[in-house]
């Protein structure tokens, strides 16, 4: 999956990320959620840059993920606008700079939208292996906000069924380039 969307030329990335936001803004309800945690693309990843940029017209505040400076393979969010510093973490992925920077913890956000590598029919997600997103959202206090949590991926990235732990993080929706996908899996969170 990584090294068919690495292969991925920009004006097919493009296309995709025009897709994902037709793909979201086919749900209403996303439209009155104010506090929004999203990505920059790395690996081939459906790029949700046009989806932030429209969220900025609609004045609603955006975040990206930082990896915690104290806590092991945890992340804060932290405020994106247009001008916002960028510096590159450890895997070279442009994190805002955190000085200064308003941060906010992770049930504070009302929708957030998770990169991938893979997801099947009931909400399952693969990531890059790092536990990053489990850990950071298997918080009590996230379960208790109930954030929507939706997967971005390019439509190749779903598969048939994909084994699941029982830290796995399952998702309420996946947008692709084609399409939105809802799951009814009484895990999720929404
Ligand atoms: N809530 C948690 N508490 C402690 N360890 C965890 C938790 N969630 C995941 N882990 C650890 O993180 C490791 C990686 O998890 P996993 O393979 O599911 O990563 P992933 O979902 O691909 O990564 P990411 O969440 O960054 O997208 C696992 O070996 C697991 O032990
Ligand atoms: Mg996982």
């Amino acid at each position: 999956m990584r090294k068919k969307r690495r292969a991925l030329t920009p004006a097919q990335q493009r296309s995709a990320a025009s897709g994902l936001q037709k793909s979201l803004s086919s749900a209403i309800h996303l439209s009155r959620s104010a506090r929004w945690g999203l990505y920059l693309a790395n690996d081939g990843e459906i790029n949700p840059l046009p989806t932030i940029q429209r969220l900025w017209r609609r004045k609603k505040a955006c975040y990206l993920p930082v990896l915690h400076p104290l806590y092991h393979n945890r992340l804060w969010f932290v405020r994106y606008e247009p001008g916002t510093k960028l510096k590159p973490n450890k895997y070279g992925i442009p994190e805002p700079v955190l000085r200064g920077a308003k941060r906010v913890p992770p049930w504070s956000l009302h929708v957030v939208c998770f990169p991938l590598v893979a997801f099947d029919k009931q909400g399952n997600r693969l990531g890059m292996g790092g536990g990053y997103y489990d850990r950071t959202f298997a918080d009590r206090r996230v379960i208790i906000k109930r954030p929507k949590l939706i997967g971005f991926a390019h439509h190749f990235q779903q598969f048939p069924e994909l084994p699941h732990e029982p830290w796995d993080i399952p998702l309420s929706a996946v947008a692709t380039d084609q399409q939105l996908h809802h799951f009814r899996n009484k895990k999720a969170l929404r």
